[in-house]
């Protein structure tokens, strides 16, 4: 997968946040760095090759939920290029309203949702992905609850790492194994990922709901 400024063009409105959002500049930045594009791109990448998931499945078009989704990264670039199955409907969920005013300027064709995942009411909904690359940014206790409330065989994509350096970073986990054994009791036929970033280990894990 090829990202380039034509899809994301982030550029046009650091003028626009750097005038009246100036608190936020730094966020946004870090947001868009080459790490950041380095494993959402790896996660589209391998949610590529998980084809099997889907072969049986009628619907023609899904819909992929983004929790913790930030500026809306992720969706974009699922958006664009996600090659399984068509998406009908794409929704990138956070709790900092920020994201929502900020995101929509760099991504209109996402639809930006500001709440709390705790009071996401995903059973009423009907999601096919859920996609959580912030999860140790969250209690545990949190992610579960998303799991819990899901249908049979959704499908999960988590990412955590052991970057347990940073301050926000509450939810760490030691090895790729300690962070699949977070899961073992709600997810089944789980693929296993990690990615050397030099100062950390990022981990990933796609599996469906058990
Ligand atoms: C720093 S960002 C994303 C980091 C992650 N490594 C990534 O690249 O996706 C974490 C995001 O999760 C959001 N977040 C944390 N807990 C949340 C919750 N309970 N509900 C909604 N959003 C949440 C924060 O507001 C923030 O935008």
């Amino acid at each position: 997968m090829n990202y380039n400024q034509d899809t994301i063009d982030i550029f046009t409105n650091l003028k626009v946040i750097t005038e009246k959002h100036p608190g936020r500049l730094l966020d946004v930045l870090n947001c868009f760095n080459k790490n950041q594009y380095k494993c959402k791109k790896w996660l589209v990448d391998c949610l590529n090759n998980y084809e099997y998931h889907f072969k049986n499945k009628t619907k023609d078009s899904i819909d992929i939920a983004v929790l913790g989704g930030w500026y809306g990264l992720t969706a974009k670039l699922l958006k664009n290029y996600f090659a399984v199955k068509q998406i009908r409907n794409i929704y990138s969920y956070d709790f900092d309203p920020y994201t929502k005013k900020l995101g929509r300027m760099f991504f209109n064709d996402i639809e930006f949702v500001e709440m709390d995942i705790k009071d996401l009411e995903i059973a009423e909904k009907s999601f096919s992905i859920i996609i959580n690359t912030s999860c140790e940014h969250m209690e545990q206790e949190i992610i579960n609850q998303t799991i819990a409330k899901a249908p049979k065989e959704t499908l999960f994509v988590l990412q955590s790492n052991n970057y347990i350096e940073i301050d926000e970073h509450i939810n760490c986990s030691a090895s790729l194994q300690d962070f699949a054994d977070k899961f073992k009791d709600n997810l089944k036929n789980v693929k296993m990922y990690e990615l050397d970033m030099e100062k950390y280990t990022r981990f990933m894990l796609i599996g469906a709901k058990q």
